[in-house]
């Protein structure tokens, strides 16, 4: 039997080497039933009833599915403690929402992210992984892949999706940082959490409703367009709509395939015989190496449901109010699910990790565009730089998102 001498909700945990980390999950895996935590104590709410850890893949498959009896409204997917009331208006859009309202949002919005609709951005992500690899080549080795490459990326698309111009870039980068920036003071201000959050979400919001007022006299071909001019069913979203989904996007589409990205080039240094498996054909095993990046490297750890009644799951009782968090990277770990769990397999199939989130009404809204960024990203960079390394990762002190803040790359 397992002892759990460890706590997931001290921040300190989230620093120790990740080979602890890695142990500390596996134990947690053993147990019979899901461990219990007491939630963090936080200055802007007050402290929650705790939650169980679950850690599993059928846990976590289980729970994705039934949303009726997990849920994500009622004080947030994306948090463990209760979300405040006054947070709501920047960060409550669809991932912290149920349906019928969730239902609506991803309405109306999943129609830009279909995977015809994505194909139309391909020619963009590739012309944008392209000038990335030049501007890398033309700085030579030695830079932050990071902030030179990762990152790069994701923001661009986004960015060119809903018609935020290039000198606006920066700004958005820096709210998006400020708002997942967990327990790092390279990003976040320990003493004033609560402001800082309120205040990035409030200057993403204005960004995208002062272009959305423009669009909406002069309409483009960009999702801002879309989305306040009414659409072939005749909805549209409210501009505190517009702004919170774009808050989402943002941070969502950023914090998580800039760090699949970095994870990708590190796990790629570690493992020459999977790099070396890769170049011998290039375009017939990215996408499964893909995969086995998100797989591991897990970028969301995790989202929290609350239940809505007592019910049991694969052989455990849960009851009404209680909180779970279902950590992907976990569950991305599972002896039971992955032979040899820990291994860099760029052929491992079948690959059914949950890095997107489990089957269910909240599974990523993005996850195929971030699929494709992160390919053509590698097939420039693999293609042009096939010998690229990354050094030792400065990882994001967080609970949520598994990030690297900085990298250095030579090549
Ligand atoms: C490797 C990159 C990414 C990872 C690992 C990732 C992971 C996730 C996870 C775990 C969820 C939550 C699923 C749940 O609650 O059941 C999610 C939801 C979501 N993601 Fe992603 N994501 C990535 C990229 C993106 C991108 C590029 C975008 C958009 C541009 C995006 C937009 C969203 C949205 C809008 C939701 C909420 C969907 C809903 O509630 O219906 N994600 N993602």
């Amino acid at each position: 039997m397992s002892v759990i001498d460890f706590d997931l909700s001290a921040p300190e945990f989230w620093a120790r080497p990740m080979a602890e980390r890695e142990e500390a999950f596996r134990r947690l895996r053993e147990l019979d039933k899901p461990a219990f935590f007491e939630e963090m104590e936080i200055s802007f709410a007050p402290k929650g009833p705790g939650y169980h850890a679950l850690v599993r893949h059928a846990d976590i498959l289980e729970a994705s599915r039934n949303p009726e009896l997990f849920c994500s409204g009622d004080g947030g997917a994306t948090n463990i403690p209760d979300m405040p009331a006054e947070f709501a208006e920047y960060f409550g859009s669809m991932i912290n929402m149920d349906d019928p309202r969730h239902a609506r949002l991803r309405r109306i919005v999943s129609r830009a992210f279909t995977p015809r609709m994505i194909k139309q951005f391909e020619a963009d992500v590739e012309a944008a992984a392209a000038r990335i690899v030049d501007d890398l080549i033309a700085r030579g080795p030695g830079c932050d892949f990071v902030t030179e490459v990762a990152a790069r990326l994701p923001l661009k698309i986004i960015c060119d999706m809903m018609g935020i111009p290039p000198g606006d870039y920066r700004f958005v980068f820096e709210r998006s940082n400020r708002i997942l920036g967990g327990f790092d003071p390279e990003y976040t201000d320990l003493d004033n959490v609560a402001t800082q959050l309120l205040t990035a979400g409030h200057e993403l919001q204005q960004l995208v409703q002062e272009l959305a007022a423009h669009r909406a006299e002069h309409p483009t071909d960009d999702l801002t367009s879309a989305l306040v001019n009414a659409n072939i069913d005749g909805e549209r979203l409210t501009m505190q709509e517009l702004g919170s989904f774009f808050i989402l996007l943002v941070v969502a589409g950023n914090e998580t395939t800039r760090n699949a990205i970095s994870y990708g080039l590190r796990l790629l240094t570690k493992n020459p015989d999977q790099r070396a498996l890769l170049l011998e054909d290039l375009p017939g095993r990215l996408p499964g190496a893909v995969e086995e990046i998100v797989r591991l490297a897990s970028p969301v750890n995790f989202m929290r449901r609350k239940v809505t009644r007592d019910c049991e799951m694969n052989g455990n009782a849960y009851r009404k109010g209680e909180k779970v968090v279902l950590y992907y990277w976990s569950a991305n770990r599972d002896e039971r699910v992955f032979d040899d769990p820990l291994r860099f397999d760029i052929t491992r199939d079948p690959n059914p990790h949950v890095g997107f989130g489990g089957p269910g009404p909240h599974f990523c809204l993005g996850a195929h565009l971030a699929r494709r960024e992160i390919t053509l990203m590698f097939r420039e960079l693999l293609t042009r730089l096939p010998h690229i390394e990354g050094g030792r990762p400065d990882r994001l002190h967080s609970h949520f998102i598994n990030g690297i803040k900085h990298m250095e790359c030579t090549f």
